[in-house]
Parts: C-alpha cells; structure tokens; sequence
C-alpha cells in the first residue's frame, strides 16, 4: 500500500528535518572552509629557488673567463710564451709605411714636382746602405730621381723607428709597387744608424759619397 513507500524529502516530517540539519551541520564543523585568496610560498620552495640562483651565479662565475674589455684585449694581447717571434717585415712594413702615403702616396707613385715615386727607384730597389742612410737621416735640397728634380724635405726616422721597423718598411717598399728587391736585414740599419746616425740630413753629393765610400 502506499503507506509502505517512503516520503519524498519534502514531505517527511518536521522533526525528521530538523534532525537532517542537525547532522550536517556537524560535518560542515568538522571539515576546514576552504580558504580564499593566496597561500603562503612554501619555505622550502624558496630555499630551493635561493640555491639554484647561487648555483647559478656560481657557474657563470667560474665559466665564463674574463668578460671586462680589458679582459678581452688582454687575452688578445697574450703573447705565445717563449722568446717574441719576430714579426712579418712585410706586415710591419706596411704598418710602418702609413707615415709615408702623405708624401709617396699610397700607391708609392708620389706627386709630380713635390714628392718622388718609391716606384721604380733606383734609391729603394739599389744599395741597401744607402737606402738606409736616406731613411734614417732623411734628405734636405734638391735631389734627382729618375730624371726629376725635387726640392723639398724628406724627413729623417732615426728618432721615430728602430732599427728593426727601418729595415721593414726598406722591405716593404722594395716589395711593393711593382718593385722586386730582396729584402733589408736589422743589421744593415744597424750599422749605418752606428756610422751616420749622429749626421743630419743628406744633401744629394753627401749621399752619393757615402754610397761611393762603402
Ligand atoms: C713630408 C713628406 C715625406 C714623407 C712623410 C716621407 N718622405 Fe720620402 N721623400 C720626400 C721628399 C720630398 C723626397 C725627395 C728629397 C728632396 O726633395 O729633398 C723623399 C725621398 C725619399 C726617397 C729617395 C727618393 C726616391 O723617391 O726613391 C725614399 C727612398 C723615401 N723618400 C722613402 C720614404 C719612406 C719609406 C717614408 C716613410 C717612412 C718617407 N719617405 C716619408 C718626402 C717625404
């Protein structure tokens, strides 16, 4: 019969309800709200961040070499260890002959009436001593090359290059510009610098004494 069945929820009893509420009002008690808003960070997440941060720093420290620019062209500057090589007098040379393109000009061609060409001279492709004088004291008045007079100023080196960056720059010119001289060895200007270098400048009969006087 229909007395069997049980009553839907709202048709039970008045204290049947009650009784409900009271049970879970209980287990509402005993269960923790659920919180809003933020946690705080766990304490060992932040120690875990605060290591690997050191490590980090740590690595970089001991990895990364020298990264000030003074670091950097400091390793640049390293020299190989053992004696200094000596250096390429071609490279040198051309270093050196910057101080020259003023005057002889980059191509060694020079400027007509006021500065001879070191192409095709006899000066740079003949005599090394004499090559050497001229560039270690320079030469003053008029002086003839390949035909040509000139009457300026060559300036004298002695007091600019040594011995060494003197030959190069000799190399240098009787190597380039389409000339094919050999080489000038340190100890050619050497020795010249030791019997001339006190002179002055040449003038054009100076030179041609002290090339016929070797
Ligand atoms: C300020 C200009 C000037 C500069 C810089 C100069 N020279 Fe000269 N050089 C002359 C002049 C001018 C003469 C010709 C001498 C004269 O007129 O009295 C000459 C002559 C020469 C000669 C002999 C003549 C010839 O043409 O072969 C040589 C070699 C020479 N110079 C090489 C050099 C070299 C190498 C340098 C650089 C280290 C140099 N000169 C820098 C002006 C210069």
């Amino acid at each position: 019969m229909q007395s069997d069945q049980p009553k839907p929820e709202h048709r039970r009893a008045p204290e049947m309800q009650d009784r409900i509420l009271e049970l879970h009002a209980a287990a509402m008690r005993e269960m923790s709200d659920p919180r809003d808003g933020m946690r705080p960070t766990p304490v060992a997440f932040l120690i875990c961040c605060l290591l690997f941060t050191m490590w980090g720093g740590y690595y970089i420290g001991a990895n990364a070499g020298d990264w000030t620019g003074d670091g950097l062209a400091e390793q640049a500057n390293r020299a190989p260890a053992g004696p200094a090589a000596p250096q390429n007098p071609m490279v040198l040379g051309a270093e050196v002959y910057n101080a020259c393109t003023q005057c002889h000009q980059a191509d060694g061609k020079g400027l007509a009436g006021q500065f001879p060409p070191l192409a095709g001279s006899e000066f740079v492709t003949g005599d090394e001593r004499r090559l050497a004088a001229i560039l270690l004291n320079g030469i003053n008045g008029d002086f003839h090359v390949n035909g040509q007079i000139y009457n300026s100023q060559m300036p004298a080196w002695k007091d600019v290059y040594n011995d060494e960056e003197i030959a190069a720059v000799a190399t240098y010119i009787r190597a380039s510009f389409g000339n094919k001289a050999g080489p000038v060895a340190k100890t050619i200007v050497e020795a010249v610098r030791k019997q001339v270098g006190a002179a002055g400048a040449w003038s054009e009969a100076g030179l041609a004494e002290f090339a016929a006087g070797k």
